[in-house]
């Protein structure tokens, strides 16, 4: 998805080391196994806390202060779909089938990079919703199965009719070669890692590229004999077929990884295939999903307030987030005055944060927006507690009576039609389930009567089509300032689990100053993007300094610097001993009581990112 200023992508994602796979991927289909605890503390089952974790918070208390209804994602809903003149303004489409590679969403969203509109169906998506979908093409993703395994996933056979242009890649390809009559064998020598591919054909697929080409394998089985009306494309010094075509068909395969970093030209390998040979127009931009997504929003209120008879009210909790911003913004464009955001204030987010909502959203951006100062009574209610956990609680109970609250006299003054929710396309993908993840985990956590049944409104979902980066590009494209749209990660408790002990105001603004130099230097050092989070914790242990003529006992700030694809797993970063060495000098001297600065060198696991 392009924008119109500087395309904001994520770093590249990297191919994750395993051993012992038989075809591609893990072999044994089991998840790795995770540590980690849940937001609540207790042993997590899927051993993280909740994903995208700010804006996923905040919504779902405000979802669950309101007893949200389950949205109706009805099976036509695609970008542009007006329900109308189906189609009209539908993206062209890249349909991607899963085989259960850990690539498959990278698959999606390499083809988006082209933008190209790409969706991941479940592998046995029946052809009739395929192709009511129109797709430009299909891609087979690898998988962890070989061809011979017992349920080895296989497609709708019409997949294979040449209706539609469709590349299969590592385990895709070997299944168009065993389904079409081709022969697929175990090797003795499975090709792991980076191999050297040979192209022998460089029409369609290889346009352009040279000879020889670097890429990522990761198969144990091997095509040894093509079906009827194939031709080798590619070879490496184990693979004979390492890439096959049958043009007339539109079939093609490879039996390596065009979407991962380490297969250099993979992109130009994508778009020779999606926008060359399946003549998929790239109209999938930033500027194009706002205009399309603003006029449904708008035509959808506009339908409910005739329906019902009133002005079609729509809320929305900002976090200080990307995703509610962004959603925030595309809803505000589509009804204006209609939509009232809530920020609640509780007082332990970081310096110039509030200041900076407040200004984009109510000065530049002319929104409704109520702010509720409830710095008060989140700290009476944090008085004492020292439990992390409990800190955790309380604040989740304390956001879902704020927004009760607030969600009350709004609809007082004038019924609430509509939600907005910053749920993104991996969500809707992954859970299939009617709640977000962390509206079902907050639910389970807090007892909260909601309010009235009555209000009967429905969720407007702009961003359920995008992925992350997408969101951030069209953020930028909103213009929306970069300091929001590139915002590292921040926990829904804010600055609480980072102050360990007591949460006090005196601490908080200790914390707040030492955090905004740690932000500070690392974005004057370029680091910022490179990073997930990095941050100060403000340790609970005071230690003996010396300062001019006086000894001091002051506290010990701690900073994490961390780098990570998905807050999963993480590694400690290697920042520069300059930028540190900036950085704690800094502190020091400009943070009163502050007298000494550590580094975090821990991994996650066995430690996680937070502190608390
Ligand atoms: P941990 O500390 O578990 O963090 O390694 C993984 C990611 O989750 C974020 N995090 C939270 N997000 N509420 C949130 O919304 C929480 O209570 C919470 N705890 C951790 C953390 O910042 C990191 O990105």
């Amino acid at each position: 998805m392009a924008t119109t200023r500087d395309a904001d992508t994520q770093p590249a994602d990297e191919p994750v080391a395993h051993h012992g796979s038989t075809t591609d991927e893990t072999s044994n289909g089991a998840a790795p196994e995770r540590r980690g605890k849940t937001v609540y503390g207790e042993p997590a089952n899927a051993g993280h806390r909740v994903l995208a974790p700010d804006d996923a918070e905040v919504e779902a208390y405000l979802e669950t202060a309101l007893n949200a209804p389950s949205p109706d994602r009805s099976r036509v809903d695609r970008p542009g779909h007006t329900g109308a003149t189906a189609g009209s303004t539908e993206p062209d489409t890249v349909v991607v089938l899963d085989f259960g590679s850990q690539f498959a969403q990278l698959i999606a969203r390499r083809v988006r990079e082209l933008n190209v509109y790409s969706e991941l169906l479940p592998h046995d998506t029946p052809w009739a919703e395929i192709e009511r979908r129109a797709p430009k093409a299909i891609i087979l993703s690898g998988g962890p199965n070989s061809v011979y395994d017992d349920g080895a996933p296989r497609p709708d056979p019409a997949v294979w009719s040449g209706r539609f242009p469709v590349l299969g890649i590592c385990y895709g390809a070997q299944l168009m070669a065993h389904e079409l009559g081709g022969d697929v064998l175990p090797t003795t020598r499975r090709e792991y890692g980076p191999a050297l591919v040979s192209i022998t054909d460089d029409d369609g697929l290889f346009a352009g590229l040279e000879h020889d080409q670097p890429v990522w394998m990761s198969h144990g089985d091997t095509i040894t004999r093509l079906p009827d009306g194939f031709r080798p494309t590619a070879q490496t010094d184990s693979s004979p077929y390492a890439g096959l075509a049958d043009t007339s068909r539109s079939l093609y395969g490879i039996q390596f990884h065009p979407e991962v970093v380490h297969t250099p030209r993979g992109r130009a390998i994508l778009r020779n295939f999606v926008v060359d040979i399946a003549g998929a127009r790239p109209d999938w931009t930033a500027a194009n999903f706002i205009d399309t997504t603003v006029a449904e929003i708008r035509a959808r209120v506009d339908a409910r307030a005739r329906e019902t008879n009133t002005p079609g009210n729509v809320i929305c909790a900002l976090s200080g987030g990307v995703d509610s911003a962004v959603a925030a913004t595309l809803v505000h464009r589509a009804v204006g005055d209609r939509l009232t955001c809530i920020y609640v204030d509780h007082g332990l987010m970081r310096k110039k944060e509030s200041e900076l909502l407040r200004v984009t959203f109510e000065r530049d951006l002319g929104m409704r927006l109520v702010m509720v100062d409830a710095r008060e009574r989140f700290l009476r209610r944090l008085a004492g507690v020292e439990d992390p956990e409990r800190k955790r609680k309380i604040i989740g109970d304390e956001f879902i009576r704020v927004f009760e609250e607030e969600a009350e006299k709004i609809s007082a003054s004038g019924r609430i039609d509509f939600l907005t929710q910053g749920t993104l396309y991996p969500d809707v993908i992954e859970s299939a389930t009617s709640e977000t993840k962390a509206a079902q985990k907050i639910k389970t956590h807090h007892n909260v009567g909601g309010l009235p049944a009555d209000l009967s409104f429905q969720l407007i979902e702009p961003l359920r089509y995008l992925f992350k980066d997408e969101v951030r590009t069209v953020g930028l494209e909103l213009g929306l300032p970069e300091a929001m749209v590139q915002r590292q990660p921040f926990p829904g408790p804010g600055l609480a689990i980072r102050i360990i002990g007591e949460v006090t105001a005196e601490r908080l603004d200790t914390l707040r100053e030492a955090d905004w130099i740690v932000i500070d230097e690392i974005k004057a050092a370029g680091l910022y993007r490179t990073l997930w989070q990095s941050f100060a914790i403000l340790t609970p242990v005071r230690s003996v300094g010396v300062m001019g003529d006086g000894r001091t006992y002051a506290n010990v700030v701690a900073i994490r610097a961390v780098t990570s694809e998905d807050g999963m797993t993480a590694d400690w970063a290697k920042l520069p001993y300059e930028v540190l060495a900036k950085i704690s000098s800094r502190i020091v001297n400009e943070v009163p009581g502050v007298n000494r600065v550590v580094y975090d060198i821990s991994s996650k696991p066995p430690a996680t990112i937070e502190w608390e």
